[in-house]
């Protein structure tokens, strides 16, 4: 088969279209004949030698894709899968590829309405929105949550969700036309983080009160003023450290308010906990998307052996939710 090769750690053009050995299903696992896969912000730092993959996951970059089953291994007669079936699935690399093995449990049906190359914009953000937001935060209807990078494909989806599931949504972003996207997609107040203090708007705009929660994308740079940012019983969840690793904690702000913050990648976590997440989607989710409540936000679409141009138009934040990459 062929692949997207990461030749050697550095810019994009260090992605090559190359061919490689096929992928055999493991015990658990089926192989999926790719149709389409995503970019994600991970791929772009894999590439550039920062996020190696973990043990046993594939090398290619790639943790999403949409295709049919082309194979299925030992172990899955009882998975109620079948070769032929149209799936998405949550990877932990390897989805810019003609094929891709991955466990049975992190298959996922593509949802009644959505065709099979919009189906691959899907499980990586459905999957981190609701493992963070909902499994991590409890986000609950009538709470506030706060959504870093509302145009990234994880903002976008992560607006529609809560909004969808009765919260007041308030989102960042560094330009008028992607706040405005956001509003589309059901955020209740828009904060450019190029003009304005995010912190000192949460405040105006929740009556000194803060939010319940917040999916931060910026890690140390945005850590105090989340913190100061959250409600009593506040739940801060950080899932991306573009804003650096480190920064202080005040942690008698904490005690006072009775906060917690987690941290987590969906990428390192165990087979079994990832199984529970896609249940978890599948169950809460999916009727969303079926009921066109909730959609795949696609900028734009390329070819696969295309991927270093989508590298470069991500690395230049000029899209809105996600960069798809079809065969
Ligand atoms: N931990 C996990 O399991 C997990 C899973 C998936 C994704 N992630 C993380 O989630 C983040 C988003 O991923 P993605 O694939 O959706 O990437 P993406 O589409 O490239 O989004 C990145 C976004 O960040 C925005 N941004 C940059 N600086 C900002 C700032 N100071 N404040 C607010 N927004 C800012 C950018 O747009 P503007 O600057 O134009 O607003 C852009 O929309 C990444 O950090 C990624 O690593 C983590």
């Amino acid at each position: 088969m062929h692949a997207i090769v990461i030749s050697e750690p550095g810019a994009p053009d260090v992605l090559t279209w190359s061919e490689v050995p096929d992928p055999v299903p493991g015990t658990g696992e089926a192989v999926v004949e790719v149709t389409a896969t995503a970019v994600n912000r991970a791929d772009v730092n894999q590439r550039q030698g920062n996020y190696p993959p973990p043990p046993g996951a594939p090398e290619y970059p790639g943790l999403e894709c949409s295709g049919r089953i082309a194979e299925l291994g030992p172990g899955t007669a009882d998975s109620g899968w079948s070769v032929g079936d149209p799936v998405c699935a949550l990877l932990s690399g390897g989805g810019y590829a003609e094929r891709v093995a991955v466990p049975v449990g992190q298959l996922l049906p593509v949802p009644e309405g959505v065709d099979l190359v919009a189906a691959a914009a899907l499980p990586e953000v459905a999957c981190t929105v609701w493992s963070n937001v909902f499994m991590i935060g409890r986000l609950r209807e009538g709470e506030t949550l706060l959504v870093h990078g509302g145009g990234s494909g994880i903002g976008t989806f992560a607006v529609q969700l809560a909004h969808a599931r009765g919260a007041r949504v308030i989102t960042t972003a560094g330009s008028a036309d992607k706040l405005a996207r956001c509003r589309e997609l059901g955020a209740d107040v828009g904060i450019n983080y190029r003009e304005e203090d995010f912190a000192a708007r949460v405040k105006e705009e929740t009556g000194g009160a803060g939010v319940d929660v917040i999916l931060d994308i910026m890690g140390g740079a945005y850590l105090e003023r989340n913190v100061r940012s959250l409600a009593v019983n506040g739940r801060l969840t950080v899932i991306g450290l573009m804003g650096g690793r480190s920064a202080e904690l005040d942690l008698g702000r904490m005690l006072v308010k009775r906060l917690s913050v987690h941290a987590t990648t969906l990428r390192s976590r165990p087979a079994a906990e990832k199984a529970e997440i896609v249940a978890g989607v599948v169950e809460h989710v999916w009727p969303l998307v079926e009921a066109g409540t909730i959609r795949p936000i696609v900028d734009q679409t390329l070819p696969l052996p295309r991927a270093a141009e989508a590298h470069r138009i991500m690395e230049s934040s000029a899209h809105v939710g996600k960069i798809v990459l079809t065969r």
